[in-house]
């Protein structure tokens, strides 16, 4: 490799790293999303001009037109996905590359390896490869809702891991023995892309962050595993990176929902209950309150906090909901929003939110740190917030997401809050806070009912 070749990967690698520190907080996430991406850049030009390919022009051309397609197609796509979106692009973009990594495999296979550590190699890419293709797609499938269908096999489970072990063994067995035929590497291939199905396929309920983010984390491993088939330093430090950022958020976001990684991977997923919605012979009933109401209540708070979740990113109500905030505290009210770790529908999802409608971030507080604030607010102000303010998670020992940590919203001494029904959440249950006599219902969509709320505040 020639020494600017060098250069330009250690360039590359410094911006990736640079950027995954600046995607830490919502005021630098965009520069660093563009630092990486133009290293991201220079290590592709690098390798294709730098590099002594040793291919023909013509597959220059192929190259340069599969890259113009692929940007043309993945620009378009990116501009357009709504916020609430993203998590499925997310997913499709993951199983993308999980294709590729199985695809380069089978193209170095084909060479007639003879080294027992690049066989490894190839063979662990086309099975992570396979896995986080048809995972990421079936998981695709689930989030748009197109595959709602949850799996009650008795012992599904451990069909799966026994299966699971199958692909390993095989593995071991081609490796070991060097047996690897056309026949025996499709087999593996095939094996991996099953594996994928037969793992996703059973989730439900809240859990699908936490697949989301693994396979993630396995896109990056696969990038890594390629990286080392060719030695590329970019694409190794590139995928490590991808592998152990998706594995961290992987675990922070099974604490948040009160779940163990190994029962992630070898164990089963919850599925949510059916939604049981409208009026509640045991929870009792609801109260109604209006705008009107609901103002004069903060109006006259020392302690505001609001409480955002997935419906205000459906509303598209952050502007309204930091117009409400600023006019609050101009009327000498104390306002902070409490932030669940998966509110709304993927990672930091409020966070950015509210980051666009320039909320002082400083005012974003994490669950952990204003939950024993609870007590002394005023009034709280749920807005499209569902299961992460459910008491069944502390309450309800049936309930498929108890254990979960949750916003302690009851502690209050008033609550209102705004959806436009009663219909459930995420994860498909019925919600007691709903019922709790500190609690009112102010029935709309996010947006109109806050625009009413910040028009009547602007009239005291
Ligand atoms: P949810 O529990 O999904 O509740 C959202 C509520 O918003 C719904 O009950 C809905 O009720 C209401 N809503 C929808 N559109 C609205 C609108 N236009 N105006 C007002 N309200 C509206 O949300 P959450 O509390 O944020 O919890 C997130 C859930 O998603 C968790 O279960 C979490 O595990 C799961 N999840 C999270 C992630 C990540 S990583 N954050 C990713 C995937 C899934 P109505 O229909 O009655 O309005």
């Amino acid at each position: 490799m020639s020494i600017l070749l060098s250069i330009i990967y250690l360039i590359a690698t410094i911006t990736f790293i640079v950027g995954l520190k600046k995607l830490g907080h919502p005021e630098t996430a965009k520069n660093g999303n563009l630092i990486a991406a133009a290293g991201m850049v220079l290590a592709i030009v690098g390798t294709i001009f730098i590099n002594d390919l040793e291919v023909p022009t013509f597959i220059y051309i192929l190259i340069g037109i599969a890259i113009l397609v692929g940007s043309i197609i993945g620009w378009l796509i990116a501009i357009k996905v709504e916020m609430t979106k993203m998590p499925e692009l997310v997913s499709l973009f993951n199983g993308f590359g999980g294709a590729s990594a199985a695809l380069i495999g089978l193209v170095e296979i084909s060479k007639d390896v003879d080294d027992t550590m690049k066989v490894a190699t190839i063979i662990s890419g086309i099975i992570i490869g396979g896995i986080t293709f048809s995972g990421s797609l079936i998981a695709w499938g689930k989030l748009n809702g197109s595959l709602k269908s949850v799996i009650k096999i008795p012992q599904y489970n451990i069909i799966n891991n026994l299966f699971f072990i199958g692909v390993l063994a095989l593995s071991i067995f081609m490796i070991i023995t060097g047996a690897n035929s056309q026949l025996l590497i499709y087999a593996v291939l095939v094996a991996g892309l099953v594996y994928g199905i037969l793992f996703v396929l059973p989730i439900g309920g809240a859990d699908m962050p936490v697949v989301i983010s693994l396979l993630n984390s396995l896109t990056g491993i696969a990038a890594a595993i390629t990286g080392i088939l060719y030695g590329n330093m970019a694409m190794i430090v590139g995928g490590i990176l991808v592998g152990s950022a998706g594995i961290i958020l992987t675990i922070a976001m099974c604490e948040a929902m009160n779940r163990t990684l190994s029962s992630v991977i070898f164990g089963t997923f919850g599925g949510g209950a059916v939604a049981v919605a409208g009026v509640n012979k045991t929870l009792g009933s609801i109260k109604n309150t209006n705008a009107s109401d609901a103002a004069i209540m903060m109006n006259y708070a020392t302690n505001v906090i609001i409480v955002p979740g997935y419906g205000l990113a459906v509303a598209q109500a952050q502007h309204v909901i930091h117009e409400l905030e600023e006019l609050l505290t101009e009327k000498g009210v104390n306002v902070k929003y409490a932030v669940h770790p998966v509110a709304g529908r993927m990672p930091g999802h409020m966070n950015v939110l509210l980051a666009e409608s320039n909320v002082d971030y400083g005012l974003l507080i994490e669950m952990d740190t204003i939950n024993p604030q609870f007590k002394n607010a005023d009034v709280v102000l749920v807005v499209g917030a569902n299961d992460v303010v459910n008491p069944a998670a502390h309450n309800d020992p049936s309930s498929p997401i108890y254990g979960m940590p949750i916003l302690d919203v009851e502690n209050a001494k008033h609550i209102i809050v705004n959806k436009r029904s009663m219909n459930a959440g995420y994860a498909g249950i019925e919600n007691e806070l709903f019922y709790n006599s500190k609690t009112s219902m102010l029935f709309g969509d996010a947006k109109a009912a806050l625009t009413d709320l910040v028009a009547e505040l602007k009239n005291m």
